[in-house]
């Protein structure tokens, strides 16, 4: 349980953990390809273990020096067959990537989850790879973790992805890695492109075209990847998003430094502005993504309507974004997000049960949510639902709130960002474990 007092108005300068997105796709392209490669900046969190202890059951090699980089030995793309079932936790991405890695491995493997993630669909992720040659068979409900993936010949072919999901588009780019001939994805909105510019660094450039219709990507297997040496990872801007919102909240200043710019994952710090909270910021790099500083300011004067097209680009962040809603004079509107609902819970619900919790009027719609904005909130017993970003999302919005509030469960910030309690509180924040 955590214990959130109202706050003074948050300041905050530093760097925030590596990308969690990069940090999976660090260790995957790495464990296959041919060479040694040493990242920096790796995220360590319960998700990226995931995918770490996954790799090392097939045979990938990794370990941290003593600089707390992390050093990976790749399998040039030959996998072991683990000795036990692959446990993805609450992982998404760690499952998803790794059934397209799997789908053409040679080898055979059981994919499991917890339970959130043995709730989440699956078969979007399992239809095309069919389609390609895929043996996956569905251990239990159909569509869903456990599975269990048995030696197959992929061939290349088009696929047509109902959802604007990067995890699906990245599934079936790494098996196109093994596939005889050209893998196509179409998606009906771009997505993050963490996968493409990070294929281009181990040698393998991908054919991406965006269309006002959405985006398609392609590149042609079978490939062998050939390790970049080193790799950096940037600060994760959906974990800075805790920090820029705390601010915004609170009326305070959050300056987040090294943090990966990516046009398809900063939609939130576009929603601010709209909302009149002061914005900056600066690309200092461009290496594997572009990286720089972002610095938000003072409180939201107005509301904002979301429409569905704004949607992929502040996916994870659209809790928070919630959070600064309710905050902000007016009535705002989120619609076209029903992706929230099959993410770590069901995003909608939790978060319209959190936000009225805290006294805040807001009403969740099929795809979204209605939120009457004010300038104060109530104290309140409030539940993350097991989801890290709806506990999170959630404390901060608490700062602001006129009583203490209590956040029921643990630290279920330990999935995507171990120091947010840290940090959190070395920012001003008045927030304790009990
Ligand atoms: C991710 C893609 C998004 C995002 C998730 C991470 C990725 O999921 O919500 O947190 O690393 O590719 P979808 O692909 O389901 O939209």
């Amino acid at each position: 349980m955590i214990r959130i007092e109202p706050s003074p108005p948050i300041q905050f300068r530093g760097s925030v953990p590596g990308d969690k997105s990069i940090s999976h796709r660090a260790l995957i392209l790495s464990a296959l390809a041919e060479g040694e490669t040493v990242i920096s900046g790796l995220l360590r969190s319960a998700d990226t273990e995931a995918t770490w202890r996954c790799l090392a059951a097939l045979g990938g090699r990794l370990s941290e020096l003593v600089d707390g980089t992390v050093r990976v030995s790749g399998s040039a793309g030959h996998l072991l067959a683990p000795a036990s079932s692959l446990y993805a936790a609450n992982s998404g991405t760690t499952a998803r990537l790794l059934l397209g890695v799997l789908a053409g491995g040679q080898v055979s493997a059981r994919l499991e989850g917890d339970r959130s993630l043995s709730e989440r669909p699956m078969d979007r992720v399992v239809t095309p790879l069919r389609a390609a040659g895929a043996r996956i068979e569905e251990l239990g409900t159909p569509g869903r973790l456990p599975l269990a993936v048995r030696p197959a010949r992929l061939v290349g072919g088009r696929h047509t992805v109902p959802v604007a999901s990067a995890q699906v588009k990245s599934a079936l780019l790494l098996s196109g890695l093994m596939a005889e001939g050209r893998t196509a994805v179409a998606l009906p909105a771009a997505t993050r492109d963490h996968t493409e510019r990070m294929l281009a660094r181990f040698g393998v450039e991908v054919e991406r075209e965006v269309l006002a219709g959405g985006e398609t990507v392609a590149l042609v297997g079978p490939r062998t990847l050939r390790s970049p040496a080193a790799l950096a990872v940037p600060g994760d801007p959906s974990t800075a998003a805790f920090l820029w919102a705390a601010a915004a909240i609170t009326g305070g200043q959050a300056t987040v430094e090294g943090v990966c710019l990516n046009q398809r994952r900063i939609g939130f710090l576009g929603l601010l502005r709209e909302m009149g909270v002061a914005v900056s910021w600066q690309v200092e790099r461009e290496e594997l993504e572009p990286v720089g500083s972002v610095t938000v300011a003072g409180r939201p004067s107005r509301a904002v309507d979301v429409p569905p097209e704004a949607v992929a680009d502040m996916i994870d962040e659209l809790p928070l974004l919630a959070c600064v809603m309710a905050v902000a004079p007016g009535q705002s509107r989120v619609s076209g997000a029903g992706e929230l609902r099959v993410k770590e819970s069901d995003r909608i619900a939790a978060m319209a049960e959190g936000l009225c919790q805290l006294g805040v009027a807001c009403e969740a719609t099929e795809d979204g949510w209605r939120i009457q904005g004010g300038p104060r909130v109530h104290g309140g017993e409030i539940d993350a639902h097991g989801d890290h970003r709806v506990g999170m999302a959630l404390a901060v919005l608490a700062l602001a709130g006129e009583e203490a509030s209590e956040l029921a469960g643990g630290p279920i910030w330990q999935v995507s960002y171990p120091s947010f309690l840290s940090q959190l509180v070395a920012a001003g924040g008045r927030a304790q474990e009990i």
